[in-house]
């Protein structure tokens, strides 16, 4: 990545509000340590109304880059010189990498669950039938990045029926992805390869919640959360007792990371120490 003058330290954060729970300043302290990469990454509290001011900070303070969380990832496209295809494609940014005060956004959370996927459970999703659960921000992110795999389908299951198929009618180009009611999943379990669960169902404080009716899935199959607390969730649980491949979120949440600091410093990330500062934080 050109355009970084390591003339002082690397300064990076993480921008959003709330922020004092987030996780990223952990993993990326330890990344830049174990990098040997002088630095620092701090967490930003940015209320809504300050964000364009909060941007136009990363140049005066020249900060290499940030990310940025809830509740500002759609909101900070519009305070951007520049928007990668992954931020147009996933219609969010989540990191933002500074060169020489010109500011691109990038979206690494669909790639960055794409690649937690191919490195933990399926390496190869070229001819897959997969079943995505929920139709929100998170959906669009890894439906996108998903489609660079060349799977056979993907099938969006929401609640609210309308909002699937208005999301699948966005790729209507790919001609794969359709948009179904989350009430007729008993029916489309069967022929799915991969079910991944992008709903918030099932996530801390609910832990007992989950998406899918027990006795559904089969052996073979791969059952997928984007949630991380707790890592393993009521939905993995019953994949697992029935014979599936589980994949929980905390690989999303690595590897999203991972690419952000590629992007920032050029060097590979250390995911080993990512994924074990993070696995020792939540104990
Ligand atoms: P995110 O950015 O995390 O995807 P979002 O855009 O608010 O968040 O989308 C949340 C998704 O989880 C939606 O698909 C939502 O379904 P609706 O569109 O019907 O609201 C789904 N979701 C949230 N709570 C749910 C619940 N209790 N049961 C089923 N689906 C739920």
């Amino acid at each position: 990545m050109t355009g970084y003058i390591r003339n002082t330290d690397m300064l990076l954060g993480v921008m959003g509000d709330p922020i004092a729970q987030s996780k990223s300043p952990l993993m990326h302290t330890a990344a830049l340590k174990a990098l040997g990469i002088p630095g620092a990454y701090v967490p930003l509290h940015i209320a809504p109304g300050q964000l364009g001011e909060a941007v136009q900070a990363i140049r005066t303070l020249g900060f290499r880059g940030v990310n940025v969380t809830i509740p500002h990832k759609i909101a900070v496209m519009d305070y951007l010189d520049k928007l990668d295809a992954s931020a147009v494609a996933g219609g969010a940014v989540n990191t933002i990498v500074n060169d020489n005060g010109v500011l691109t956004g990038y979206n690494t959370d669909g790639i960055g669950y794409v690649r937690s996927l191919k490195a933990e459970a399926v390496p190869d999703l070229s001819g897959a039938h997969i079943l995505v659960l929920g139709a929100g921000g998170a959906a669009r992110g890894i439906i996108s990045a998903l489609l660079q795999e060349n799977p056979a389908s993907v099938v969006i299951a929401n609640r609210t029926a309308d909002k699937a198929q208005e999301l699948a009618a966005s790729w209507q180009a790919a001609g794969i992805v359709t948009g179904a009611a989350m009430e007729n999943i008993a029916g489309m379990i069967p022929d799915a390869d991969i079910v991944i669960n992008t709903t918030s169902v099932g996530m801390f404080p609910y832990p007992n919640d989950t998406p899918v009716a027990s006795g559904l899935f089969r052996k073979g199959q791969v059952v997928s959360d984007l949630i991380y607390n707790p890592l393993r969730t009521r939905l993995l649980e019953e994949g697992l007792q029935a014979g599936c491949t589980i994949h929980g979120g905390l690989g999303m949440f690595i590897y999203q990371g991972a690419y952000a600091l590629e992007y920032w410093t050029g060097e590979a990330a250390p995911v080993d120490i990512m994924r074990q500062t993070l696995l020792e934080a939540f104990g």
